[in-house]
């Protein structure tokens, strides 16, 4: 499969980047063809801006600032994203290219005001994942990062479309052991992906 990659982490010494490099790996030794984006790398420009709010329903001409971008999610049949969560969310790089790069026409289409998926051809969703918090506490704060990707990417893809929401809780109290085992299930996920 043509597997999409995003990865959003400032630091390449970082957990999260070792996840993003094994990920890319077991893919590619499982015989995808991997698009790895590593938004911080690529310096992707977050911030959607006031001509692209105003041009935000102009299909086609909307694509243009992020032709690129749009043109490799096209080219996907799965995604995987790999990222810390911050606030409660995706850190703000990834958060941006969602706003940017998921445009009607692209992710998403507006049929008589109602909102229509389009990107159907996305048939696998993976997430990798870490959090300081506990996975209680972050249940009590409805864990919104978990059900963006289950809930609201869920809706926008091929209907039934398997999806793996791989997450490493307390990394504040994290040890080799723990970070070694996720390690080594996400390897193995990807690896059978
Ligand atoms: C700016 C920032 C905001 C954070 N917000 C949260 C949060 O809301 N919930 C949470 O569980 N962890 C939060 N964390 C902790 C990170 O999830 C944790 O540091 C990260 O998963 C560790 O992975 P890394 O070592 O690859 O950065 C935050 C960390 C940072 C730097």
């Amino acid at each position: 499969m043509r597997v999409l990659v995003l990865h959003a982490h400032p630091d390449p010494d970082s957990f999260n980047a070792a996840l993003f490099r094994e990920v890319v790996a077991a893919l590619r030794e499982g015989g995808h063809e991997v698009d790895a984006c590593d938004l911080y790398e690529e310096g992707f420009e977050p911030v959607l801006s006031r001509a692209e709010r105003r041009g935000y329903h102009a299909i086609p001409a909307n694509r243009a600032p992020v032709e690129d971008h749009v043109r490799r999610i096209e080219r996907a049949e799965a995604l995987v994203l790999v990222h810390p969560v911050w606030n409660f969310g995706t850190p703000a790089i990834l958060k941006g290219y969602f706003d940017r790069v998921f445009l009607p026409g692209v992710s998403f289409r507006l049929v008589d005001g109602r909102v229509r998926p389009n990107l159907q051809h996305i048939r696998k969703l993976a997430i990798v994942t870490t959090y300081g918090a506990t996975r209680l506490r972050a249940w009590l704060a409805g864990d919104p990062p978990r059900k963006y990707a289950t809930r609201v990417l869920r809706a926008l893809i091929r209907p039934a479309a398997p999806i793996a929401y791989l997450a490493h809780y307390d990394m504040n109290r994290s040890t080799d052991a723990t970070r070694g085992a996720f390690m080594a299930r996400v390897k193995a996920d990807m690896a059978r992906f």
